[in-house]
Parts: structure tokens; C-alpha cells; sequence
């Protein structure tokens, strides 16, 4: 219903002249000067319940407090609509809209408004994964089974949107959509009603926010409907619930039966990322969609931004769902392998980071000195031919004696038109990693004449490979080899550099794995060191699942094959693993709240690999990795179903833990739309009081020879009506750890008992600014179930 001219001419005036929204009169003279200032996106959090009566809706409300903002006149109606982006109504309350700096200001200083967020930009960041998880289809029990495959569960997947015409997204045998989904099924013309059916039950798409800043989309080059152009969102819904899809391949390479984590779980497309990203009024937006309409999970894998929680359009929006009992999953970004690097940290998020599983693609590059480098890839097409070498260049060479075209920078990480084509016609290219996308310098080097690329890790990569559907044949070394390489072509030897690679397709097996991948982010946690993230891995290196028609494989446009899988690694391919385990574990168990989902999750994941006994090893390195690489470790389903205790937590825990971040009431009210009292918290807590299954301490050594703390923790029996848990404490090395009581005698399920861990350590020998970190663990055991929690220990000397 569109109100009446009368009706708006009235809003705009009580705007005026009521200090209901906006302090027009104040900030009038401020806002007139300033109209050629450059207006960004804000997200502005309101008090839900302010609205006057007068306005029929939020949204008029709003409208004209808007309209007040921007003018000294009255505007006609036309002019008084169209400046919100989007209105918010369930994760939080308010709108996104353009704002100059003065009328942010203007704003932002009314008693009303509770925050302006300003808008960032975030990115998106099998056949055989479920059975490196150990999820057994033919078994009578199991977590499959006891969870019907997920199939009366939601997963809501907030990404660039999905190609409903897949295999994976077929709806034979499934029962009727959940009497509870209230979502819609968006339809435009690229996008019919047809594309939704029992499995993608909902679909939508959200791009005011993207549009508003970056000019109407280009529909020749994106979908303006929630069908996917770019194939992450894709990848990521098929990998948390797609079908069993036989025979499934890419190109022939991971050749099997493709299947998702829960797959008979319903899946809901919420399209937010678009050729130019990920924008936050549009993914809370999202949010506020996918709450209201009834998912039971959301599945993120977006982010790059770490800001506080009140000013994290993810942390809100994801706030707003946990509160809701939805359970949220999110990347914790593709930042590795130096530290501080994880992202979407919000202590109600599980974040996810990436492991390998036991399959690779070994390429290996034979070099014209005998030598052999391991490699990765899954090119396939016309390929080398078999025992020739092929003469072998460096891309950074290109400017050099052979007067190339880029200079030796851009040449070496083959940027468009940096390659010479006299200089590289005919030859295999080594180039570096950086800048374009790994596929993208294939095609640089394809359209110079080359006949081959070797892709070399930089030294921030490390050895982790990667294996693409390159353009032409190509393999990925790590930083290592990529020296050897180069070494060998500077060499000053009678020869000509030579070289080929070797293609020796799929391998399974492969071992030691898992192995936590290079890229995948690594705490400490920027935000909250006192909370440990990553929470825990999942495979994320080289996993097949679906890909629309519109890409070819390599995601670059010239590439015209098209295959119904595609092989992708990113901890984005991570995250949607545990978005499907949470649905069959939340299938399995109804009551369960988001944090013992995720609880169950983090105290059964393994940190040893399946050599047996080792501490899993980090790709980057070859070395051992630790607990602020992999959190509590990598899931583990079958285990996850039968926790025996969990440490649950409900959003008044949050509250505390916010409190004790030292937040506002303000700020705090941002997140979770209540009015809080922190008195208790303050009093009796400290952040790391949060009931969390991990425990992570934070020593600042002001000169101190001993330092203490403690966490107060509460564990729910979830298993046995009887049991006893007798606890075991492997200290951080060189500290002293107790447990009281060492003994927990539980009489029935859902009863809950409390237990306090001391931490004592001696100050160590640090420069200033450095820091030591040390880890242990405290295992709860009833002899049935092993309940982990790792401790981390760190001290900081500060400067
Ligand atoms: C849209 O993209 C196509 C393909 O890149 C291009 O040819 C066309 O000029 C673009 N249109 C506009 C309006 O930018
Ligand atoms: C890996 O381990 C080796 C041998 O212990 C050590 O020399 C090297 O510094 C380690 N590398 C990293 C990055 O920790
Ligand atoms: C909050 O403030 C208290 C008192 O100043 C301080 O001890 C505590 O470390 C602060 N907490 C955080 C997370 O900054
Ligand atoms: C619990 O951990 C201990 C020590 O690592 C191990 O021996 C035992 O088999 C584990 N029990 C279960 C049920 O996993």
C-alpha cells in the first residue's frame, strides 16, 4: 500500500519538527554546505521500539527521517522513497542507505539510532570427502542413518547464488517442503518458478546494497536473479547437501559417487556476492531473510574483514540467528599460513578451517638435469607430448636478453600482456604466484604460445598445492621447488633449460592426511585472543562438487568447457562440510542448541593424522601444526553424534562474555537487540569465562614472576544418565594446571555440573613485543567418551 501524498507531506513535517528520529534542526546549516560530499553506505541499528504510531511502517519511518536529512524543502513523494537500501526487521532493527559524512553524523548522534555501521566488502573465499569423514551409507546406524540424511533440515546458504539445473539439486524421493518454511522462491526471467522443488526449497537474491554503490549490474555478464554466474555458491550448496550424483568427475580427475554432507537436507540459495563482491547491507539482508524464513543452519563462506563484533555486519547477523537456535558456519578465510589471519571470529559462529584429505593429483615436473618436483593439477586436455622436454623459461626473464614485453615484475607473475610471445612461443613458463588468479596466468601464458606453465608458491604460500583445471597443461609447485626451478634455469650450463610435466591423474590414499592446508587461515584470534579460533578444520584442499554451465572449470571467460563438477580448495569449501554435519547432527539431535552442535563438533575432533598417533602436519611448512592452526582439530561426524557432555551456551552467555569485552551497553545492544546489565558479569567474569569448549589464556608479563587465571566451565550430560567423568590434564609445557573437582558424577541426562581449571605459570624470558604459546589439553573421560578441550597458553611481553 502506497501511503497518500497527505499522509507523507505529514510524515516528512512531524520529522521535522519531533525529535523522534533525526536532529534536523541542528544539523540543517551543517548538511546544506556539504551536499557534493561523497556519500558511503551505512547500516543504521535503531531502537526496535521507537517507531511513533503515526508511521504505518518501520519503512515509512525511516523514508521520512531520511528525507528530513537531505533537504530544506519538502520533497514530493517521488523523491521521499528510494533512498533505503534495504530495512531490517528480524537479526536487528533499522535500514542500509547512503549517507554523506555530515548526515551520518546527523544521524548517528540521535538518541534513537543506536549505531551506524559503515558497509564493507567481503569475498567469497565430493566425490570423496564424506568417506574420509568416516559417514557410512550402508551401515543400519550412524550418523546418515539416525538423521534420515538431514532431510527435514534447512541449510541456508549465503552466497553468489546457485545453478538449480544440477544433478546434486534433484528432488527424487524427498518428502514435502517442512510445513515450517516460510521462504520464498524468487523468480525472474533467467530464474522460473520451476528452478525450486523439494530440495532448493527456497531462492532469493540481494543487490541494492552492490548496486547502490557500484551502478545498476550488467546482465550480460551477471544473473540479477539468485542463479549463479561465478560457481562458488554452487560448490559450496552441493558440498553441504547435495545428492549422490554417479558418475561424477571433473574432466575424468576424483572420478566416484559425489555426494554432500546431509543429503537429503533441504537447501535455501540466499544470493548476496556479485561480480564486485559481497556488500553488508545485502548479506544482513540476507540474514534477516533466511531467520525469518525458517532455515535451521546458514552456511557462509564469505568474509575478510575483522572489526569489532559491533561493527561486524557477519557477527550481527549471525548473532541475530544463534539467537534464533540457527546454527551458523563460516570460512575463516584463505589468509594462511602466517598468523593472526582467521576472520568471521564471533564466538557464536563455528568457524572453519581447511584440511586435506587423503586424495590428491600429483603433476610432477621433470627437469632437463634428471630432477623431479613434486606438483599438482587437473588439466586435462591435449596434453605434452610424451618423453619430449620442452625448452623452459622463467616469466621474469621475459624483459630480459629476450627484450620481453612487462617488466620483470608483472612478467613473472604473467600478468595480462606481460609475456613476450617471441620469448615464450613453444616453452613451458614458470611463473609466480600473486595478484591474478592461478587459472588466469595459464591463460596469459596459452595466449603467448606458450605450451606449458609451472606455477610457483611464494614464500608466504609455503609447499601447500593446489590443483587446478588450468587452460593448458600446468601443474602448481611449491616454494621450494619453485627455487629449484629457477635455479636451474639461471644456471650457467652448455644446455638449454628443459622440462615437462608429468600428469599422473587421481591418487587415493594418500597419506599422511589430513594435513591442515596452507592457505587456511591461523589464529591467534585478532579480535578475542581469549577465544581460540579456528574452532576446527574440515576438508577443504581439492574438493569436487557442482558447477554451473555458465564457467568453465578454470573460471576464467575464455575457458569454453563446461563440466558438471568442479575440483576447488579454499576454506570456503571447509565451511559448508560442517553447515551439512550441523543439519544431520541437529536432525539427530532436535533439542540440541547451536553451541552444543557446535560443542559436539569441537570436543571429538582428532588432531592426529591417520599415520597413526602423529599431531597432524601443516602443508605449508611439513612441520607439525598446532592448535592455532586447527582449534580443537579436524570433525570427526560419527564421533560428534555421541559427545557424552556438551558445553552449551545461550545468548544471555554472550551478553556476559560482551560485557566483559568491555563493550558499551550501546555497542552491546547492537549485537544483541536487548537493553544489557553487565553488573554481574563485570564483577564475577572475565572473557574467557565464556562457556567455550576450547580455553585460551592471555599473560601479560608486567614484570610479574608468577601469573594465574582460571575459566569456570559448565558441561551438559548429553550421554549416559549415569556416568562419571574422570578428568585427564596434559599441561602446556612448563605450567601447572588443576582441575576441581577432578571428578564429575552425573545421575541424569541434561543435568549440568560446573568444574573451575587453574592455570599457573612462571613468567619467561621474552623481548619486548613477543610472545610464547604453549598448549595442552583437559580430557573429561567416562571410559566411553572422551571430552577434549585444548588450553592454549599465551605470554606476551609487552613493549
Ligand atoms: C556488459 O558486458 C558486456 C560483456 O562484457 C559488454 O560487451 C557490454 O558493453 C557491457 N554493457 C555495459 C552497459 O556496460
Ligand atoms: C620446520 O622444522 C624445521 C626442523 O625442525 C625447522 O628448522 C624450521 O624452522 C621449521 N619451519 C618453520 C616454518 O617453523
Ligand atoms: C576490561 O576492563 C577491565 C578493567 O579495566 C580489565 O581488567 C580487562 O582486561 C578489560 N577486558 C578487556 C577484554 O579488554
Ligand atoms: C580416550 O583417549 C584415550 C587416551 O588417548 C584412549 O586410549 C581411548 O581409547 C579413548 N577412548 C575413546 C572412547 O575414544
Amino acid at each position: 500500500m502506497a501511503p497518500s501524498p497527505t499522509l507523507l507531506l505529514l510524515l516528512f513535517l512531524l520529522s521535522l519538527t519531533s525529535p523522534i528520529f533525526t536532529s534536523y534542526a541542528s544539523s540543517a546549516s551543517f548538511l546544506a554546505g556539504n551536499d557534493a560530499q561523497k556519500k558511503t553506505t551505512y547500516i543504521v541499528q535503531v531502537q526496535p521500539d521507537s517507531k511513533p504510531s503515526i508511521f504505518p511502517t518501520h519503512k515509512d519511518w525511516y523514508e521520512s527521517s531520511l528525507s528530513a536529512l537531505s533537504g530544506t524543502t519538502p520533497l514530493p513523494p517521488a523523491e521521499t522513497t528510494g533512498r533505503i537500501i534495504h530495512t531490517y526487521s528480524t537479526v536487528l532493527h533499522g535500514f542500509s542507505a547512503k549517507l554523506s559524512p555530515s548526515e551520518a553524523q546527523a544521524l548517528g548522534s540521535h538518541p534513537h539510532v543506536l549505531s551506524l555501521i559503515p558497509e564493507q566488502v567481503r569475498h567469497v573465499q565430493t566425490t570423496r570427502s564424506p568417506q574420509f569423514l568416516g559417514l557410512k551409507t550402508t551401515d543400519s546406524a550412524g550418523l546418515l542413518k539416525e538423521s534420515d540424511f538431514g532431510s527435514d533440515l534447512v541449510i541456508g546458504v549465503i552466497d553468489t547464488g546457485i545453478w538449480p539445473e544440477r544433478k546434486s539439486f534433484n528432488d527424487r524421493g524427498l518428502g514435502p517442503v517442512p510445513s515450517k518454511w516460510k521462504g520464498r522462491c524468487v523468480a525472474s526471467k533467467d530464474f522460473p518458478p520451476s528452478s525450486c522443488n523439494r530440495k532448493l526449497i527456497g531462492a532469493n537474491f540481494f543487490c541494492a546494497g552492490y548496486e547502490s554503490t557500484n551502478g545498476k549490474m550488467n546482465e550480460t555478464t551477471e544473473y540479477r536473479s539468485p542463479r549463479d554466474s561465478d560457481g562458488h555458491g554452487t560448490h559450496t550448496s552441493s558440498i553441504a547437501a547435495g545428492r549422490y550424483v554417479f558418475p561424477a568427475s571433473t574432466l575424468g580427475y576424483a572420478h566416484g559417487v559425489a555426494a554432500g554432507m546431509a543429503p537429503k537436507a533441504r537447501l535455501a540459495a540466499y544470493k548476496v556476492c556479485w561480480n564486485a563482491g559481497c556488500y553488508d547491507s545485502d548479506i544482513l539482508a540476507a540474514f534477516d531473510a533466511a531467520v525469518a524464513d525458517g532455515v535451521d543452519v546458514i552456511s557462509l563462506s564469505v568474509g575478510g574483514v575483522v572489526v569489532p563484533y559491533y561493527l561486524d555486519a557477519i557477527a550481527i547477523g549471525a548473532f541475530g540467528a544463534a539467537d534464533a537456535g540457527i546454527f551458523v558456519s563460516a570460512s575463516a578465510g584463505n589468509g594462511g599460513p602466517g598468523g593472526l589471519t582467521v576472520t568471521n571470529v564471533a564466538p557464536w559462529v563455528t568457524t572453519v578451517g581447511a584440511g586435506t584429505i587423503d586424495r590428491d593429483f600429483p603433476a610432477d615436473v621433470k627437469l632437463g638435469n634428471g630432477e623431479t618436483i613434486r606438483g599438482a593439477s587437473v588439466y586435462s586436455g591435449p596434453g605434452l607430448s610424451p618423453g619430449r622436454m620442452y625448452p623452459l623459461v622463467y616469466g621474469g626473464n621475459a624483459q630480459g636478453g629476450a627484450g620481453g614485453a612487462g617488466d620483470g615484475y608483472s612478467s613473472s607473475l604473467c600478468l595480462e600482456g606481460s609475456l613476450d610471445p617471441n620469448f615464450v612461443k613453444g616453452k613451458i613458463v614458470l611463473c609466480d604466484r600473486g595478484i591474478n588468479s592461478r587459472a588466469a596466468k595459464g591463460d596469459v601464458v596459452k595466449k603467448a604460445g606458450g605450451v606449458g606453465m609451472i606455477l610457483a608458491n611464494g614464500v608466504f604460500d609455503g609447499e601447500g598445492l593446489v590443483a587446478d583445471c588450468h587452460v593448458l597443461p600446468a601443474t602448481a609447485v611449491g616454494a621450494s621447488g619453485g627455487d629449484d626451478i629457477r635455479k636451474y634455469i639461471s644456471a650457467d650450463s652448455k644446455s638449454l633449460p628443459v622440462a615437462t610435466i608429468i600428469f599422473k591423474g587421481t591418487r587415493v590414499g594418500v597419506r599422511p592426511a589430513p594435513v591442515v592446508a596452507s592457505f587456511s587461515a591461523r589464529g591467534p584470534n585478532p579480535e578475542t585472543p581469549e577465544i581460540l579460533k579456528p574452532d576446527l578444520i574440515a576438508p577443504g584442499l581439492n574438493i569436487l562438487a557442482a558447477w554451473p554451465d555458465r564457467v568453465g572449470p578454470s573460471g576464467i571467460p575464455s575457458d569454453k568447457r563446461r563440466t558438471e563438477f568442479n575440483i576447488l580448495s579454499g576454506t570456503s569449501m571447509a565451511c559448508p562440510h560442517v553447515s551439512g554435519l550441523a543439519a544431520l547432527l541437529k536432525a539427530s539431535h532436535p533439542d540440541w542448541s547451536p553451541a552444543a552442535i557446535r560443542s559436539a563438533l569441537m570436543t571429538t575432533a582428532y588432531t592426529v593424522d591417520k599415520r597413526g598417533g602423529e599431531t597432524m602436519l601443516d602443508e605449508s611448512t611439513g612441520n607439525v601444526s598446532t592448535v592455532l592452526d586447527f582449534g580443537s582439530g579436524h570433525v570427526h561426524p560419527e564421533k560428534a553424534m555421541d559427545p557424552g557432555l556438551v558445553y552449551d551456551l545461550l545468548s544471555h552467555d554472550y551478553v556476559d562474555f560482551l560485557c566483559n569485552c568491555n563493550y558499551t551497553t550501546k555497542n552491546i545492544q547492537g549485537i544483541t537487540r536487548k537493553t544489557a546489565d553487565c553488573s554481574g558479569a563485570r564483577r564475577f567474569g572475565h572473557v574467557g569465562n565464556l562457556n567455550y569448549p576450547s580455553m585460551s589464556a592471555v599473560f601479560q608479563q608486567y614484570g610479574k614472576h608468577k601469573i594465574s587465571t582460571h575459566f569456570i566451565r559448565t558441561v551438559t550430560n548429553v550421554g549416559d544418565p549415569n556416568s562419571v567423568y574422570q578428568v585427564t590434564i596434559r599441561p602446556p609445557a612448563g605450567m601447572m594446571v588443576t582441575v576441581k573437582p577432578d571428578k564429575l558424577v552425573f545421575r541424569r541426562v541434561g543435568q549440568k555440573l560446573n568444574f573451575l581449571v587453574r592455570v599457573q605459570a612462571r613468567a619467561v624470558k621474552l623481548s619486548p613485543g613477543s610472545s610464547s604459546v604453549k598448549s595442552g589439553s583437559i580430557v573429561w573421560s567416562d571410559g566411553k567418551h572422551n571430552v577434549t578441550s585444548p588450553l592454549l597458553v599465551t605470554m606476551q611481553q609487552p613493549l
